[in-house]
């Protein structure tokens, strides 16, 4: 295709560049491709053979290909590389070029690119995209932020490629600056809430029950038939039934307990706090990956005492039923903290966020895509405004259904002496939220006491402090 210009450049050809890449031309749209490392480059001209693409061996060579207004679009991993890339790139563009970062950029720093790249009259979206390799190929969910009237430019494209629920694309504009990229990280906090959740269903079961990973695939595949059906407990089914290529045994036993971060959990967790949104099940979950890591010191504390994961004694069938309910509980619970934060993230930042914009292309494609959506899809249709899920009244009775299954289960785990932490936060959450007395006057009193900070109090206007008198 000599001569030719290309209506997208992309920057990055790992895992989700390439295979973007090839879902972009999938859909008739001419794609050049560039990596630093000219081996992936090599490899999608062979790959793409026969469609509208082309490897480029330098950011130079890319923008050469490209179409005016070029638009390119950058996956590579956060932080540093990004800025590197847009460094080397932006003197290479002109006045109304479009460079989109398609990665897991930290928000703060979307805004400041956003700032940076206008003064050079270059349009920039900040565009969550989840959904792993197979969302990447097949159709993610995607999250864009920034300029509306740069958005409409590459809406063509971004509603070809992206995942459809309900016969509709999995993306829509969210909002200006780093909505993208914020909604991006709440939907990866709320993605270690219900991992780590799901993950304390396993623990027990098999800790407690010593099922087998032939039961455990059976009975993630059974919820995943039912109101759980969502893709993180259709994997874990998958995730049982799979053999070690090299022992033979089941692979997830073979796998060292210890999980990895790359960040977005934390930052979702921190972000929280500084608004003082309470996340508790998203804080947890980043708690539980840290503690995860500590192995050695792990191992060496049981052997001073080993005492968890005691037998249950009961009927299988009835704990299993009641886990299955305590789950969907929590996880609902969890995705409400997300939209709670979402909402506030709103208003503190100006996105002007649509949250059943949010939970409809949630449906399709990214990791936490599950039926419970639709249903909180349908709270924020009926009232935009809500300022949590727990206000509602149709989400507030799925969870009193099965909160004495909640309740149960962390009662039994704490009996047995297995770490619940995940499912026992997402409790005292619901609990702490519907309680119209907490203890926080105490609080105040202390904090008056010991520091003279002062109170409000519930009969008189105004802020109080009183000279304490030590009780004799
Ligand atoms: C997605 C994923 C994706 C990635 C996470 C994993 O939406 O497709 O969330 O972004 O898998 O970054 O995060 P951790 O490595 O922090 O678990």
């Amino acid at each position: 295709m000599k001569g030719t210009k290309y209506e997208l450049g992309m920057i990055g050809l790992g895992v989700m560049g390439r295979n973007l890449l090839l879902n972009m031309a999938d859909h008739g749209f001419s794609v050049a491709g560039y990596d630093k490392d000219l081996n992936k480059v090599q490899s999608l001209r062979k790959e793409a053979e026969g469609r509208p693409v082309c490897g480029a061996d330098s950011l130079k060579d890319l923008v050469g290909h490209l179409r005016e207004p070029r638009t390119v679009i950058m996956l590579i991993p956060a932080g540093e590389p990004v800025d590197a890339v847009i460094r080397e790139l932006s003197p290479l563009l002109n006045s109304g070029d479009m460079i989109i970062d398609g990665g897991n950029s930290y928000f703060r720093d979307t805004d400041r690119r956003a700032t940076e790249l206008r003064g050079k009259n270059i349009n920039f979206l900040g565009v969550g995209i989840s959904g792993g390799e197979g969302g990447a190929r097949n159709g993610p969910s995607i999250m864009p932020g920034g300029p509306k009237d740069a958005y409409e430019r590459v809406r063509p494209v971004f509603e070809a490629i992206a995942a459809r629920a309900s016969n509709k694309p999995c993306v829509t504009y969210l909002g200006p600056g780093s909505a993208g990229h914020y909604v991006k990280m709440v939907h990866n906090g709320i993605e270690y809430g219900l991992m780590q959740l799901i993950a304390e269903t396993y623990q027990l079961m098999r800790q407690s029950m010593g099922l087998t990973n032939e039961k455990l695939q059976s009975i993630y595949a059974e919820w995943n038939r039912t109101e759980l059906s969502s893709f993180l407990v259709e994997i874990t089914a998958s995730i049982f039934a799979q053999k070690d290529d090299r022992t033979g045994k089941y692979l997830v036993d073979v796998i060292l307990d210890e999980a990895g971060e790359q960040g977005t959990g934390l930052w979702t967790a921190q972000e929280a706090m500084t608004l003082g949104v309470p996340l508790p099940t998203v804080d947890l979950a980043v708690m539980m990956r840290q503690l995860s890591d500590l192995k050695e010191y792990r191992v060496n504390a049981s052997r001073i005492q080993d005492n968890v994961g005691r037998a249950f004694q009961g009927d299988q069938d009835a704990f299993i039923e009641q886990i299955r309910n305590a789950l969907y509980a929590a996880m609902l619970i969890t995705y409400s903290q997300g939209m709670s934060l979402l909402r506030v993230a709103s208003d503190t930042y100006k996105y002007n966020l649509k949250l059943e914009d949010i939970a409809r292309i949630w449906q399709g494609g990214c990791i936490i895509r599950a039926t419970l959506l639709e249903k909180i899809q349908i709270a924020y249709e009926a009232k935009p405004d809500l300022r949590s899920l727990l206000l509602d009244s149709g989400i507030v009775k799925d969870i009193i259904d099965r909160q004495r299954h909640l309740r149960a289960v962390v009662q039994l785990a704490v009996g047995l002496a297995i770490p619940v932490p995940g499912l026992s936060v997402s409790l005292a959450y619901m609990d702490g939220y519907r309680s119209s007395w907490l203890p926080a006057n105490l609080i105040q009193a202390q904090r008056d006491y010991f520091g003279a900070h002062s109170y409000e109090r519930v009969d008189a206007e105004g802020v109080f402090h009183t000279g304490w008198r030590e009780a004799s």
